[in-house]
């Protein structure tokens, strides 16, 4: 009995220092990483523009269609019996805009009638300014009522009187700010338009380009919704590749996405079909996006379409040249002096300073649609074509092709490739020395990534996960870890998708969950962890022993030479009978008594915990502590299984860090009230 005991304390000794693991960063030796380490990514997917970040309020604000998505009423409702339907006019009110809302009005019983609109799902209303705006065709004596309303019970919580402008053959624009006052108790509010029939000469008046936006994030005119704005701030991006994904590449080739449609003013914007089974309105274009960079202060990697459609399809050899003087014209656009055509036409939108353009890719995924042919066009000629003309004209810009290295693409350097690995937490795991082998004339963007499957062999004919769950993300950890350890030569990294409308949505993982009522924006367990890694910036790795991972923790360590600080990240993913690990991190040259933050993550509710938006919880549990350096300069700590952690010897920088940036929502929403600071 006695000598089991003994035997057992024995091992449990033996267990536990064999699990230790002490690691040594050097002070010198390793690589300077990219300056782009993380960043964000675009896709019009999930209404993650219209009716998400795009603060628009009015769904189907001007009643855009196409042969997929037909022109319809959607989202309006006649108010008091006024009789609305599509009209296409002789007159419309613009090239781009050729349906609009007629509205009848029959009846003189009633003092007012009108229409009102849902917004994408409800509409957020709060003792805040709201600018709104529409074009009225018709004759109308009197005021137009604006209004913001319950859907529930009819209460108005602000209305604004609009002094009709109106010419019987003219469409004429009005404007309005709308100050609520009270705050709605939920987001089961609709907006109206109203006016006295007896006003009306002809029986009645036609509607278009009906708008409404609330403060947006900086104040940006025509801007981005401010709480799902703030979040991504958050992260402490550096570069965004937009447009997309398969939003670039359009449904089929009479439909890719056309920069020169989505700039301008918003009523020269005809919309388009977009792949994700909705209509978008180009309302967020070309121009917003890179307000939208020098607001966040992100590099833009602008995506040119390269002439594949979703489809299959894609452009013949003999057809191609259109495209590339498009993707010229487009890129003249951004960053061409005002004297060159496309820079001349920049400024006369009122834009007349270059923007920075440094990346651009050729397409998207043009190693998957229609493959093998629409592959093979891309390794035939489209890239080639594409990639020749840019550097030409512009030696300085890094192309980016849109396969990786990783996708058999053998891509002629100094062009970048992209990868993008939706995945098993497992395979994360496993593939932790993937990009080890990448030599510097490999460079590779990571332009989407995400933990979609769980472990245990689902792949792509089975359903992704329901939210980002916390294994996932430990997953997602590993990875990042993997790509920051290769910094030198992965250009930068970004999750994808980030939003999800949680009332219509085409893929379930995604970063960030939200619908019109701000107080229900979720930020996912991914979204936890991609903070912790992005926000504590490495800008030179340093080697380490051991090199980078034992069994179950997988590391990275460097220097923030903008700070003078050192840094260490890492995973635990599953130990030996789920016990923590001791850790010790010893950075040579570091003196006993140094002081470092460690930041440890862990779920609340184990593996599969996630972040639900109609729970409002976060599994996600923080916790953040000082450390000192002990005796031998080394500091200790435990990683239970399944953690992620960060060691960062700048002490409280990363409060530092949020402070500067001045937020009206807290950084961690989470289904918590929202309090904003007035
Ligand atoms: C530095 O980069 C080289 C390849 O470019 C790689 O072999 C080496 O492991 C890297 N060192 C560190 C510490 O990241
Ligand atoms: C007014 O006319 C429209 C058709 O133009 C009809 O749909 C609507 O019901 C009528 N309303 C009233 C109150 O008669
Ligand atoms: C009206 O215009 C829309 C585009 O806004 C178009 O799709 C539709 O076919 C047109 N309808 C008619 C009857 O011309
Ligand atoms: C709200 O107004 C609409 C349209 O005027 C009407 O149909 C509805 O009955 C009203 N609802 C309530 C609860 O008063
Ligand atoms: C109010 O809106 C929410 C979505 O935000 C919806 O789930 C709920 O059913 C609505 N309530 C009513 C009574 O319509
Ligand atoms: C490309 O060329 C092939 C063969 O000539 C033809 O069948 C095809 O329709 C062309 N594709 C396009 C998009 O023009
Ligand atoms: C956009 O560019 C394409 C191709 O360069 C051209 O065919 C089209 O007319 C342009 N559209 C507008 C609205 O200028
Ligand atoms: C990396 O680049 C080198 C040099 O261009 C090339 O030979 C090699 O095939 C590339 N690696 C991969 C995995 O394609
Ligand atoms: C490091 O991780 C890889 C999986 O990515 C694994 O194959 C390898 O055995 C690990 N190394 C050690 C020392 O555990
Ligand atoms: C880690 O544990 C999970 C269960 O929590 C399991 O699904 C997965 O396959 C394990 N992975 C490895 C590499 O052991």
């Amino acid at each position: 009995m006695g000598l089991l005991k003994l035997t057992t304390t024995a091992l449990a000794f033996l267990a536990a220092t064999v699990n230790a693991v002490d690691i040594v960063v050097k002070s010198k030796g390793g690589n300077e990483t990219s300056s782009i380490p993380y960043g964000l990514m675009h896709e019009d997917i999930n209404n993650a523009g219209d009716g998400g970040l795009y603060a628009e309020l009015i769904r189907n604000r001007a009643f855009q269609g196409s042969k997929l998505y037909p022109v319809s009423l959607d989202g309006w409702k006649s108010i008091n019996g006024a009789g609305l339907s599509i009209k296409n006019l002789s007159t419309p009110l613009s090239k781009a805009l050729p349906s609009s809302m007629n509205v009848v009005v029959n009846s003189t019983k009633s003092k007012s009638v009108g229409f009102s609109n849902d917004g994408f799902w409800g509409m957020d209303v709060r003792m805040e300014k709201y600018t709104g705006s529409f074009y009225v065709r018709g004759s109308y004596k009197g005021a137009f009522t604006a209004s913001l309303q319950s859907a529930l019970t009819n209460e108005t919580f602000g209305s604004v009187k609009v002094d009709s402008k109106t010419k019987q053959n003219e469409w004429v624009q009005h404007k309005f700010t709308l100050v609520p006052k009270k705050d709605a108790p939920s987001s089961n509010n609709t907006f109206a338009i109203t006016f006295d029939p007896a006003g009306v000469s002809g029986g009645s008046l036609d509607f278009n380009l009906i708008s409404l936006f609330p403060p947006t994030y900086k104040g940006r005119e025509n801007g981005l919704r401010e709480d799902l704005a703030e979040a991504f701030a958050a992260l402490d991006p550096k570069f965004l590749r937009f447009p997309g994904g398969n939003a670039l590449e359009g449904p089929d080739l009479a439909n890719p996405w056309k920069w020169n449609e989505t700039i301008g003013p918003l009523k020269d914007r005809p919309g388009r079909p977009g792949v994700w089974n909705y209509q978008t309105s180009d309302g967020l274009g070309l121009v917003e996006y890179l307000h939208w960079c020098d607001d966040m202060d992100l590099e833009p990697i602008l995506a040119i379409y390269s002439g594949l459609a979703l489809d299959g399809a894609y452009i013949n050899e003999t057809d191609l040249a259109p495209w590339i003087e498009d993707a010229l014209n487009e890129i003249e656009f951004v960053r061409g002096a005002p004297s060159t055509p496309m820079g001349k036409l920049r400024a006369s939108l009122g834009y007349p300073k270059p923007w920075t353009l440094k990346y651009v890719e050729v397409g998207n995924e043009d190693w998957l649609a229609g493959r093998p042919a629409g592959f093979e066009s891309y390794l035939a000629y489209r890239f080639q074509a594409f990639n020749k003309a840019i550097k030409k004209k512009y030696p300085d810009i890094q192309v980016i092709a849109s396969p990786s290295v990783f996708d058999n693409m053998k891509i002629p350097a100094p062009a970048a490739g992209d990868y993008h690995p939706y995945r098993q937490p497992d395979n994360f795991y496993n593939e932790f020395h993937k990009f080890d082998s990448l030599t510097k004339d490999n460079l590779t963007l990571v332009g989407e990534f995400a933990s979609v499957h769980p472990n245990g062999g689902i792949d792509w004919s089975g359903n992704l996960h329901p939210f980002p769950w916390w294994i996932g993300g430990v997953g997602e950890a590993i990875f990042m870890i993997s790509t920051e350890r290769n910094g030198d030569r992965i250009l930068g990294t970004t999750y994808a998708p980030v939003l999800r409308n949680m009332n219509r949505w085409q893929w379930s993982v995604c970063m960030i969950e939200f619908e019109a009522d701000t107080k229900k924006t979720t930020l996912s367990t991914s979204y936890h962890v991609f903070q912790l890694i992005s926000t504590h910036a490495i800008t030179h790795t340093l080697p380490t022993t051991p090199s980078s991972n034992t069994s179950s923790l997988f590391f990275v360590a460097g220097k923030n030479e903008d700070d003078d600080s050192y840094v260490w990240k890492g995973a635990n993913y599953n130990t030996t009978n789920h016990e923590a690990t001791p850790v010790s991190v010893k950075f040579e040259g570091l003196r006993k008594g140094q002081k470092a933050e460690l930041t440890l993550l862990v779920s609340s509710q184990g593996p599969f915990g996630y972040n639900d938006p109609a729970k409002g919880n976060n599994v996600v549990v923080t916790t953040t502590k000082t450390l000192s350096a002990g005796e031998n300069g080394a500091f200790k700590f435990n990683m239970p299984e399944l953690s992620v952690a960060v060691l960062d010897t700048d002490v409280g920088g990363y409060g530092r860090k949020e402070k500067r940036v001045e937020r009206r929502y807290p950084p961690v929403l989470n289904g918590k009230a929202v309090e904003r600071k007035r």
